[in-house]
């Protein structure tokens, strides 16, 4: 057996392709590890959406190289090093040039092939293979099976890609075109998942509800028949999706948030701006109150609703009186939880060649303002549970012996002291205190049966 190092940067949907690549990998021959200096094989899965993310991978390649050349130098070993993801789609040759060491590049369309890629590739030759193309098959319909299970929360990709060109973006160029699962396809994957012990799918898209699959009859289905559906599958707690796009709300998956209870009631739904001159500028296609009204309906189906989201600050032309307007809209729906970024322009994107940049101390300072509100919030949001009950699904033991750690029904992450539970249980708790980024809670009541080999604590 040859072991595979995997690390990945970036989006849930790189996690998702990560695990995805060791199950490509596994009938070859390579066993995942944790363990670098060990690998006979590092893949980087990469994220190109900020300069920054980007900008990790070249520093972390200077890292490789010196591992590469002390397994050949000093145990005659071979490291093969591959770049995927969207840095290796966006960027293909600048890796292969500024970093010839680089074995393999793989664009996120192309993984499925990296069995050939490593049957071609020769360490000693240093000569890279690189596979950016979109092909013209779907990879999907040539992953194997999962090789190891997921675990009690797992992510499920089931569309792919963007046809929106907002201006600030990369993922259009580097992810291609929209492209949906056929929903058979997905539900016989989140049956596994399940079979293999998951009790929380988290569907995902770059642009999830945008999701138009063929079913089995040849009709077309929205997410929220999808959602439906799989929430019928025996032994399938919770479901979430992620990421939205305000465009794609339908009236279908808004009324799944009032129908389904496996749905889970939290949406990550960004808006990025709340200054409508800036929404055009970004190629949103809708308005501030497209996005109030959007929520204000979701609410009506599920009052109980909680709301992330993503903001970018210092757009190329963002006044002060735009930025106010961010402001006023986070004030107005207030949030669960959200990201905000600096805006980083991207190479061959619209907006990079904006003659307005904003500087990067405007930028800084409107930042921290936003976050100081958003912080606030997320504070606020949490407090709200102190004292009250929720079932939390056990994810993993804590850091301390008598500690493990889950995950609420709004994503919050929960720790809990004492208690027996397994690891894929779902307990009711008592919250005892609010934190920033997490509660702690009591169990309140065991609803399963614990097995005592298994139990921590
Ligand atoms: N498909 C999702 C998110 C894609 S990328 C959507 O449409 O919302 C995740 C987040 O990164 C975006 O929501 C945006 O807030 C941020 N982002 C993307 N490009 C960026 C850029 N050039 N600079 C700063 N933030 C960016
Ligand atoms: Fe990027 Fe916009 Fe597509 Fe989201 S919708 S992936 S932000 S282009
Ligand atoms: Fe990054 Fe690509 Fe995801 S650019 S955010 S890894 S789609």
């Amino acid at each position: 057996m040859k072991k595979l190092f995997v690390k990945t940067y970036g989006c849930q949907m790189n996690v998702y392709d990560s695990e995805r690549m060791k199950d490509v990998l596994w009938p070859t021959g390579y066993m995942p590890t944790d363990a670098l200096e060990d690998a006979d094989m590092v893949i980087l899965n990469t994220c190109h959406i900020r300069e920054k993310a980007s900008e990790k991978v070249f520093s972390e390649l200077g890292r490789l190289r010196k591992l590469k050349d002390r397994a050949a130098d000093q145990q005659n070993r071979q490291m093969l090093i591959a770049v995927a993801g969207c840095v290796a789609q966006a960027e293909g040759d600048e890796i292969t040039r500024r970093a010839p060491w680089v074995d393999m590049v793989v664009g996120p369309q192309a993984y499925h092939r990296l069995p050939e890629l490593v049957a071609k590739a020769d360490p000693v030759s240093r000569l890279s293979v690189v596979d950016t193309e979109f092909p013209t098959e779907v990879k999907f319909d040539f992953l194997p099976e999962e090789a190891a299970p997921r675990g009690p929360a797992a992510f499920l990709s089931v569309q792919e890609g963007c046809d929106k060109f907002c201006s600030f973006c990369v993922v259009p160029y580097t992810r291609g075109a929209e492209f949906s699962r056929p929903a058979e396809q997905v539900i016989i994957e989140a049956k596994r998942l399940v079979k293999a012990g998951t009790r929380e799918i988290t569907l995902l898209g770059q642009n999830v509800n945008a999701w138009h699959g063929v079913s089995s009859d040849g009709a077309v289905w929205g997410l929220g028949r999808l959602i439906r559906e799989l929430a019928e599958i025996d032994g399938l707690s919770r479901l979430r999706y992620t990421t939205s796009h305000p465009l794609d709300m339908d009236d279908d998956l808004m009324r799944a948030h009032r129908d389904v209870p496996q749905l889970m009631p939290y949406l990550h739904l960004p808006v990025q701006a709340g200054s409508d001159r800036i929404l055009k500028a970004m190629n949103r296609r809708h308005t501030a109150d497209d996005y109030r009204r959007i929520i204000d309906r979701l609410r009506s189906f599920n009052p109980s609703l909680a709301l992330s989201g993503d903001f970018i600050v210092g757009f190329p032309g963002e006044t002060d009186r735009d930025f106010a307007n961010t402001i006023k809209l986070v004030a107005d729906i207030g949030y669960a939880s959200a990201y905000s970024f600096k805006y980083s322009p991207r190479p061959g994107t619209p907006a990079a060649g904006d003659d307005l940049q904003i500087d990067e101390k405007v930028k800084g300072d409107r930042l921290a303002a936003l976050q100081q509100l958003l912080d606030s919030q997320q504070m606020a949001f949490n407090k709200t549970f102190e004292g009250q009950k929720m079932d939390v699904l056990i994810d993993k033991k804590g850091g301390r012996v008598s500690q493990v750690t889950g995950r609420s029904p709004f994503m919050q992450s929960v720790y809990l002291e004492g208690g027996k539970t397994n690891v894929g249980q779902i307990v009711t708790v008592t919250v005892k205190q609010s934190r920033q980024h997490s509660l702690l809670a009591e169990i309140a009541d065991l609803p399963e049966k614990v097995k005592p080999e298994e139990s921590v604590a």
